[in-house]
């Protein structure tokens, strides 16, 4: 069955490729990373990096895919081995990148996703009402590391869902699911952003005073320093998460567009709306209404370990504070925001993997999503089994944060230098219905790979305490949070070694075995994807 698809309309795919983009990243990472890399501090590398590294990751991936789609591939592996000179034949397997990180990202994503739905749940049913801060804290602890009956029907329900949704294909479910989700999810928001502007923050409210609130988001931190290495790689790593770049599912979506529509304001309207999304909505939700019940450096404190906490622990119960009608609406308007930023997502990560199956083993639309979606319990599973361990955290470093990085350097050094600029060029500009600037031709070709590889190399090889000064100076011990000692686990090894209680060194232990486990099912997922792609290419040969 050939895969001849297409997106049903315009507005259908750029609010897909919005919703792609709007996730859960832009409502529970963004404001945590903001507040965690000094609040106006860290907006000045985000911006940057959005504009020099962002975008043109968009221009790149989206004319990739659209030419891709020219030969009918609908998956990183062999658009990208189309675009190098045949001898070159390894790029099908930096291809694998593109389908591996969205069956890693999906098998996490899907878990969360499920969170939200039952949250949504739970604020119509009014089971926060009237508890404590404790109680509904406790609540969310008990719901993620003991997971019981209800928690794994919720995630079963989600993916069921999901692979629904997929197998009814991009115009009847995917186009459809963002057409009503993102207008409801900006609607949504915008009343939560009014919530938290007025909340009365410290003495003035969140727009006025100069310490809480919206304004820690937008006035430096002192102490704090846009010079500070560690600040713009979490930037760079947010705006790829948000924008889900390096992924692969951008130009798989992009695929399935008509050779002549449109790339270059097609993927700035989507872009723009993710961050008009994160830094407008994204930004005046949380953190504000956190902060100004219980103050910034509580918020700092409470956000250290990700920011699920304040999502999920924390806003059902201020909601509480409003009376019980706008803690309903709150927490349905909240946890139905999630859910629907969510599900837009997830879907764009079934579709890598099911267009690869179609194209190179003529499975039908709903035989490929239901092989995503098993393929996606299972390896779900054990992030939902063993979240305590950290499994679930390990996929999201893995696969949500260091992939696409390694990816979107080979991808745009493929593009830019081997496919060329020239040829390159033409793929963005062509059938454009905006004038790219050509300042773009400059950024592509030079600026954007540098600063990845410096981001790279910020990521893999950083510094015990983040002090380059000292590898200016040839000291350079690496840092227990480098990709180097991640992998050598050395942060736990000295855990372990300086702890004498038995029942926590048993604890550590485990840890261990879970996250090192964890990271050979990662291991055999990318080397099982390989092999298809090396068995696809045999019969591609022949
Ligand atoms: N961009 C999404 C978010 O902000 C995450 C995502 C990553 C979606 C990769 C699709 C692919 O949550």
């Amino acid at each position: 069955m050939a895969n001849k698809e297409n997106w049903g309309s315009r507005v259908g795919l750029v609010l897909a490729m919005a919703g792609n983009a709007v996730g859960l990243g832009n409502f529970l990472r963004f404001p945590v990373q903001a507040v965690q890399n000094g609040g106006g501090t860290f907006i000045i590398p985000y911006l940057v990096c959005f504009l020099l590294m962002g975008i043109p990751l968009l221009f790149v991936e989206w004319s990739m895919g659209r030419f891709g789609g020219k030969f009918g591939d609908h998956s990183t592996p062999f658009i990208l081995s189309n675009m190098a000179p045949k001898k070159q034949f390894l790029w099908k397997y930096v291809g694998v990148f593109g389908i591996f990180t969205n069956l890693a990202v999906a098998a996490y994503y899907c878990y969360l996703e499920s969170w939200t739905l039952s949250y949504t749940w739970h604020s119509i049913a009014g089971s926060f009402q009237g508890q404590t801060a404790e109680g509904i804290a406790n609540f969310f602890n008990n719901y993620v590391l003991n997971p019981g009956t209800e928690a794994y029907a919720f995630w079963i329900f989600c993916l069921v869902l999901n692979t629904y949704i997929l197998s009814r294909g991009l115009s009847g479910g995917v186009e459809k699911v963002a057409k009503v989700g993102m207008p409801l999810l900006i609607v949504f928001g915008i009343f939560l952003a009014y919530k938290g502007l007025t909340v009365q923050a410290g003495v003035d409210g969140a727009i006025f005073s100069s310490s809480e609130g919206l304004n820690f988001l937008w006035a430096p931190t002192p102490g704090s320093s846009v010079w500070d290495p560690k600040i713009w790689v979490a930037a760079a790593g947010q705006i790829f998460f948000t924008l889900s770049v390096g992924m692969g599912s951008i130009q798989c979506y992009a695929s399935y567009m008509r050779q002549r529509d449109d790339v270059a304001l097609n993927a700035m309207s989507a872009g723009w709306m993710n961050g008009f999304v994160e830094v407008c909505l994204g930004a005046a939700i949380v953190i504000p209404i956190s902060v100004g019940y219980f103050g910034i450096d509580w918020v700092i404190e409470n956000t250290k370990n990700g920011g699920l906490g304040l999502g999920f622990r924390t806003l059902p119960y201020l909601f509480q504070q409003w009376g019980p009608v706008i803690a309903l609406i709150s927490g349905v308007f909240w946890f139905g925001l999630l859910f629907f930023a969510g599900i837009t997502s997830s879907l764009a990560m079934g579709t890598p993997c099911m267009g690869f199956l179609q194209d190179e083993f003529k499975m039908s639309r709903e035989k490929s999503a239901w092989t995503f979606g098993a393929a996606i319990f299972f390896l779900g599973l054990p992030t939902v089994l063993f979240f305590k361990y950290g499994v679930f955290d390990e996929y999201d470093y893995w696969a949500g944060t260091i992939s696409l990085v390694v990816f979107a350097l080979l991808e745009i050094i493929l593009f830019a230098w081997i496919f060329g600029m020239e040829k390159g060029w033409k793929e963005i500009t062509s059938y454009a219905d905006i004038k790219v600037p050509v300042v773009f031709r400059f950024i592509i070709k030079w600026v954007t790979p540098t600063l990845l590889l410096f981001v790279f190399i910020g990521a893999f090889f950083k510094p015990v305490g983040n002090d380059w000064s000292a590898v200016l100076q040839g000291r350079w011990v690496l840092d227990d949070g480098s990709v180097v000692n991640t992998i050598l686990n050395s942060g736990l090894h000295k855990k372990i070694a300086a702890t004498t209680d038995g029942a926590q060194l048993e604890e550590l232990n485990k840890q261990l075995t879970y996250i090192n486990l964890s990271r050979m099912l990662l291991v055999a997922m990318f080397a099982t994807v390989a092999a298809m792609v090396y068995i696809a290419y045999r019969k591609r040969v022949k």
